[in-house]
């Protein structure tokens, strides 16, 4: 070989070496399963629209378990996976324990995906997709999904226990939680909205509506369903108004006083948010604008791509 032909061989080398890098990192993208799964789409939001005509509060469960899987290490589905002898998941963890719905429900879709595109579909992307499904059948805007995540060998209990914000957060809490992920103060307000849908245990909210100024009325509806002691697991819409549909009716609960968590009530409470829940409050089109904007940009917290993670066989177990 000649000092032209070696060099050449080099630079075709090093542009392969490349390619092969950045693959690896490759961007989501909401095509990438059109060709080896091109029914995707309707298998989910077929298995998710029989579900929610089931039990509306299914929507609320999945899109909360899609949150409660990006912020702990990315979305990778390490929500998902079961405790074993061996190995310690993530559904202990104190904001997921005796909590997190929907786990039936994502063996119900990923079992129909397998059934037509098997080995093909990561248990990541699927959670995505139906959270996506869930708020556009509840009412919600749609946008488009990136997919292309692979799902996680791994969980993490402790990463668990410090990522996901506590309902007793204070504002400056909740603001660097999501802060860490890379989520705007914004965002975080927007994706808020989320509580528009689903319901929460006296657990959750016990201290708000004993210990907090709220409106008066309010408490004492909500006294009455969770007392001082006991009652732990009665539950309460987050949105009194409409718990089943994706509106901006949470805005406006908290304006009138009756968010139904303590980190419900801080985005409204004179601080930094404000402006933005009255904007959410009074156009719905800011508010589906904005919510599907931070749910993207959620979704993409450190996916795994390229040859990392899996794709997994059963979303409750690593192959
Ligand atoms: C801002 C910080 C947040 C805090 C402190 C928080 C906390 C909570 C708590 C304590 C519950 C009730 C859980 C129970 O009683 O078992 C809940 C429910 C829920 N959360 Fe959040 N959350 C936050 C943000 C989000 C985000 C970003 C989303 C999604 C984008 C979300 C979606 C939901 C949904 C849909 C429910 C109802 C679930 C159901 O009915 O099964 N939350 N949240
Ligand atoms: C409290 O809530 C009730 C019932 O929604 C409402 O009629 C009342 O005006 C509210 N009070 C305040 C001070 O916001």
């Amino acid at each position: 070989m000649g000092f032209s032909s070696t060099y050449f061989f080099y630079v075709i080398s090093l542009i392969w070496l490349l390619t092969f890098v950045s693959n690896t990192n490759a961007q989501l993208t909401p095509t990438f399963y059109a060709r080896t799964c091109p029914k995707l789409h309707s298998i989910v939001r077929a298995t998710m629209a029989k579900a929610i005509a089931n039990d509306p509060r299914m929507g609320a469960s999945i899109l909360r378990l899609h949150f409660h899987d990006c912020f702990v290490n990315g979305c990778d589905a390490s929500v998902l996976l079961e405790d074993t002898p061996t190995f310690q998941g993530e559904k202990n963890s104190y904001a997921n324990q005796n909590s997190l719905r929907g786990f039936k429900l994502m063996d119900n879709i990923k079992r129909n995906v397998e059934s037509i595109c098997k080995n093909t579909v990561s248990c990541a992307d699927i959670l995505t997709l139906a959270a996506r499904e869930a708020v556009v059948l509840l009412g919600g805007p749609t946008w488009k999904v990136p997919l292309g995540r692979r799902d996680s060998r791994t969980a993490s209990i402790s990463a668990a226990n410090t990522n996901l914000p506590p309902p007793t957060a204070d504002l400056a809490t909740l603001i660097s939680l999501f802060a860490a992920k890379n989520l705007s103060p914004r965002d975080m307000t927007a994706l808020s909205g989320a509580h528009t849908i689903g319901w929460a245990r006296c657990a959750t909210f016990r201290s708000h509506v004993y210990n907090d100024n709220a409106n008066a009325t309010f408490v004492a509806s909500k006294r009455s369903i969770c007392p001082p002691i006991g009652g732990d697991d009665n539950v309460a819409p987050l949105d009194m108004i409409t718990p089943n549909r994706f509106d901006n009716g949470y805005f406006k609960s908290l304006m009138a006083q009756q968010g139904l968590l303590h980190s419900d009530q801080v985005l409204y409470s004179g601080g930094s948010q404000d402006p933005w829940v009255r904007l959410y409050s009074k156009s719905n089109r800011a508010l589906s604008k904005d919510f599907a904007a931070a749910m993207v940009k959620m979704g993409n917290i450190s996916p795994l791509t390229g040859f990392n993670g899996e794709i997994r066989r059963h979303c409750r177990f690593v192959n």
